[in-house]
């Protein structure tokens, strides 16, 4: 294949990601975002395979090998599970980035940045940036998926010193990177030893940073880390001189920075703060015996289905609760039963209700939920007021006022749906049990609340079942 002619196939394949993008920013135009991306894909595959000097057998044996151990990984996978298998995805796009790099400097003349006895200068900085970012995105992602599989715990993990040892730390790496650019185009010998010190030193860094961050910025931390994949797949784009990756590269760092900013907004976080760490967490012990010894309306499915059948207006609140459950078909079908009495029924979406960003939106989604009834948090909070119930299924956090008039809450500042303006809440959930970020929600030992407890699908399929009985 000429290169002009593979040139051209990398430009129509980057295109079709950028369409791609653009069809994944709404969920109509959703499956054919997904269809441009296949489309980019094979055509980015193909070429490259075109390109390459290993040979088929070689490519075609590793591409089933990794297709056999995806394939067997989402099978298994649990939707909940999503998060932590980005979180593991984004360390192998960081390790290869290392590994890329890594053959790179040892075999410069296949990559064509020989120089003389070593490498060209422009080469060394690209890959030791791709390095340094791609090993700092391994052992970081690591650290993020093992908090979020609960292998480590999910609090902070801080010591004296840590915000200095980091900055020391990337100062180091900065200097590695002068020196190795001043000798690694003379001496290959020390260049490749250099290279290793970048890379130890840029993997203690990832372990350093992400370990003080908390269980409640962690969505944030994996689209950050998301990002730095993207600009270690961009910097060695320019080391083996490859359009393509430094374009798509550009795509995930950029794209991955814009959601890190938007989630980071909608938690009311500053990405500066995420991003040192020690924020966030800590908040378990908030939630405790006081919580059981306030009194608690809790009521039955035939209680709940009598004030639904005389409201007017509903605003359906999910959320991880009603992952975990799966309970997103019978809430439809609660919808619709609503729907068939006059009653006017609306979803509410917290931009990070459930475990991974438009969570809510899938699940409503594969359950045939109108787009029209799905709203946003700023607008459902200017109707909260005229709403006769709040049926919050699962969710928690997403709701809890403290975030709104409790300056010591963890989740201060954390925009939240109004939920207690409505004339009746129902909070669907098996327990007091607090939700993620580890704290009690005064919402349950309030006047206007019921706490209809168990399962989110049984107790929606009663509620259901005793609105189509008619009893009442
Ligand atoms: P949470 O605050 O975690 O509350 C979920 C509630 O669901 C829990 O209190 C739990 O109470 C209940 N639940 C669990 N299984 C259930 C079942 N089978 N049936 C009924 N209820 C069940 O969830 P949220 O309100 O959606 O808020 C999201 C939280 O996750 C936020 O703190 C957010 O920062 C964090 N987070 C978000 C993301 C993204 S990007 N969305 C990623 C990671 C973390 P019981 O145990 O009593 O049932």
């Amino acid at each position: 294949m000429s290169p002009d002619l593979s040139s051209l196939l990398y430009l129509i394949a980057s295109v079709c990601f950028i369409m791609a993008l653009k069809g994944l920013s709404s969920p109509e135009s959703a499956r054919g975002g997904n269809l441009f991306g296949i489309v980019g894909m094979v055509i980015a595959v193909v070429t490259t395979l075109w390109l390459s000097h290993l040979g088929w057998p070689l490519v075609v044996t590793a591409m089933l090998v990794g297709g056999a151990i995806g394939t067997f990984i989402s099978v298994r996978l649990q939707m909940t599970s999503l998060p932590q298998l980005i979180a593991a995805f984004h360390s192998l796009v960081g390790l290869a980035a290392v590994l890329v790099a890594g053959a790179a400097l040892f075999k410069p003349e296949v990559f064509q940045i020989a120089e003389g006895s070593g490498i060209k200068v422009s080469s060394i900085v690209e890959m030791s940036v791709g390095t340094a970012i791609g090993a700092i995105t391994f052992t970081g992602s690591i650290i993020a998926f093992a908090k979020l599989q609960g292998i480590m715990k999910g609090d902070p993990i801080t010591f004296k010193g840590q915000h200095l040892l980091n900055l020391l730390l990337l100062l180091g790496i900065v200097a590695l990177v002068a020196w190795f650019a001043m000798v690694g185009s003379a001496d290959a010998i020390a260049a490749q030893k250099i290279f290793i010190l970048v890379a130890l030193a840029s993997f203690i860094l990832g372990f350093t940073l992400i370990i003080p961050i908390g269980g409640a910025d962690m969505p944030v931390v994996i689209s950050m880390l998301n990002s730095y994949s993207g600009w270690a797949a961009c910097g060695i784009g320019f080391t083996l001189n490859n359009p393509l990756l430094i374009i798509t590269g550009a795509l995930v760092g950029s794209s991955g920075a814009i959601l890190s900013y938007v989630m980071c907004k909608a938690m009311n976080r500053s990405l500066f703060n995420v991003i040192l760490g020690g924020f966030g967490g800590g908040a378990a012990a908030a939630s405790g015996p006081a919580a059981e010894k306030k009194p608690v309306k809790i009521g039955s499915a035939e209680d709940a289905a009598f004030i639904l059948k005389n409201a007017s207006s509903v605003v359906i609140v999910p959320g991880y609760g009603m992952a975990v459950a799966q309970a997103q078909h019978v809430v439809r079908e609660l919808a619709d039963t609503l729907k068939k009495e006059g009653v006017g029924v609306r979803y509410a979406i917290h931009p990070v209700a459930g475990r991974m960003p438009g969570h809510m939106n899938v699940l409503l989604a594969e359950a045939n939920v109108p787009y029209e009834d799905v709203v946003e948090l700023d607008e459902i909070n200017r109707d909260f007021a005229q709403t006769d119930v709040a049926y919050i299924i699962g969710a928690n956090d997403i709701t809890n006022p403290s975030a709104k008039d409790d300056p010591k809450s963890p989740i201060f500042g954390m925009p939240v749906l109004d939920v207690e303006k409505a004339k009746t809440v129902f909070f669907v959930k098996r327990s007091m049990a607090s939700g993620y970020a580890g704290i009690d929600n005064p919402l349950f030992y309030r006047d206007n609340t019921m706490m209809l407890l168990g399962d989110a699908k049984k107790v929606t399929e009663e509620l259901v079942k005793a609105m189509s009985g008619g009893g009442h």
